[in-house]
């Protein structure tokens, strides 16, 4: 069964499908910018140039380090929520009984005792490191390393290094130069890959190959979605993720603030917070964009719900469904009485009218809702799923008039706590902190 998009309910409340038109008539324009940014190669993530690369230089190290039980990931961001997305949906063992490894461990926070909870227990003699970051320079990700890297070398002397994986920058960064200096292994991300778009590259196939999550059918899958773009720029008026952007543009135009992406895939609930990262980098820009909320049918239904449907009128929905693999286990004949309707029904049923009584109470609740269907929920529907998100972001941030592959804004928090830890040249930081410190609290304790 096809992965499709479902239309019927998404041009409702404020929505009219005539406001959408006025941003598919801008196909040619974002047409035009695609075939220019593609030619610059400044869209690998949709023409993924580096896959013939990566197909020659991850199965080697995979065969390399398969004999590891534990692979210990350091990473934040973009350089993390792909992984940790890929591994609740396709290996998810590791979260449930009688599981004997591999085992993915994702260090992407910068707390004293989650970290020593790990140290303290991984054997060093079983882990492989991967220290992932594009930028290879990320404060917290090579906190993580530096401290890691001497764990390592304590236990295992000189054979640190070939426990070691640096993902990175090809060329820059003090990553690349550590990657030289030390001579460890080391895979790309490509330029023009920033974080957020880098989940099917190296940064996210790594961890995925080793759990052995089939890595080349993501690949395959989101390539499916993007072939169209990449043969034809002008494919663009027709493709889901332009249409997804008019939607989503036409939302902030209408004032909706919210962005919903509910899952109704269980196993894939840790896309949630990918998406959401996803969305609110890339767009939340010039005051505009609209705040993501990842929730996860059924769970959330018991939470966030009673907001969704009848908080502020301020919400579009992205509700994600798809063809399980099995309907599970059989309620038997001696259920009570008053649960008779159950009998002979099986625990799967539950999920599917779940769903749909969600999503029509949403559709009757006038949120703007799109219905997104996979056929299949195996690797290959996924990476579909990631791309066509990704694109559909990319496009709504042309749309929005903003650059949606930069972050500036997280940029200032970053030099205020490295000016706080004492980091050279950034004096007027420095400044701006002690002004900020010296601002009488007005405390309230309770
Ligand atoms: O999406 C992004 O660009 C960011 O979230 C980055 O992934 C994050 O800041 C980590 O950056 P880096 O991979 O350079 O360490």
């Amino acid at each position: 069964m096809a992965n499709y998009l479902e239309w019927s309910q998404a041009w409702t409340g404020r929505m009219t499908k005539a406001d959408g038109d006025a941003s598919h008539k801008r196909a040619p324009e974002l047409a035009a910018m695609l075939k220019k940014q593609m030619a610059a190669g400044e869209l690998p993530f949709l023409t993924m140039p580096y896959r013939e690369r990566l197909e020659k230089d991850l199965p080697p190290i995979l065969e390399r380090i398969k004999g590891y039980r534990h692979m210990l990931v350091l990473g934040i961001g973009g350089s993390a929520l792909g992984a940790r997305a890929m591994q609740r949906a396709f290996a998810p063992g590791q979260d449930g009984p009688g599981y004997n490894g591999p085992w993915l461990w994702i260090a992407d926070n910068v707390c004293a005792a989650q970290f020593e909870g790990l140290l303290g227990k991984l054997n060093p003699e079983e882990t492989v490191v991967v220290c992932i970051s594009k930028s290879g320079g990320t404060i917290e990700t090579l906190a993580q390393y530096f401290l890691v890297r001497e764990w390592l070398q304590k236990a295992r002397g000189d054979s640190w290094r070939e426990q070691v994986i640096l993902v990175t920058d090809l060329n820059k960064g003090f990553l690349r130069g550590e990657a030289q200096a030390k001579d460890l292994a080391s895979l790309e991300v490509p330029d023009f890959l920033g974080g957020r778009y880098s989940a099917l590259s190296a940064v996210g196939m790594l961890p995925a190959g080793f759990m052995g999550i089939n890595w080349r059918a993501l690949l395959d899958g989101a390539a499916c979605v993007a072939r169209p773009l990449v043969d034809n720029p002008e494919a663009i008026a027709t493709h889901p993720a332009f249409s997804l952007a008019c939607w989503a543009k036409t939302l902030q135009d209408k004032n909706y603030s919210e962005l919903i992406f509910f899952c109704y895939l269980p196993q894939w609930a840790t896309y949630g917070p990918w998406f959401a990262q996803l969305w609110a980098e890339s767009l939340g820009k010039d005051g505009k964009g609209s705040i993501p909320i990842p929730a996860t049918g059924v769970t959330d239904q018991h939470s966030v719900n009673q907001m969704f449907l009848d908080g502020p009128r301020n919400k579009g929905c992205i509700f994600l469904t798809g063809e399980q693999p099995e309907a599970g286990r059989k309620f038997g004949d001696d259920l009570p009485a008053q649960w008779a309707w159950l009998r002979g029904k099986a625990f799967g049923a539950l999920l599917e009218a779940e769903a749909l009584g969600t999503r029509m109470a949403l559709c009757k609740n006038g949120v703007p809702l799109v219905g997104m269907h996979m056929g299949s929920i195996d690797e290959k529907a996924a990476g579909a799923m990631m791309m066509l998100l990704e694109g559909a972001t990319i496009f709504t941030g042309w749309l929005m008039g903003i650059n949606p592959v930069d972050q500036p804004a997280v940029e200032l928090g970053k030099r205020l706590a490295n000016s706080r830890l004492g980091a050279d040249g950034y004096a007027a930081e420095a400044r701006d902190l002690g002004a900020f410190l010296t601002t009488p609290q007005e405390r309230q304790e309770f």
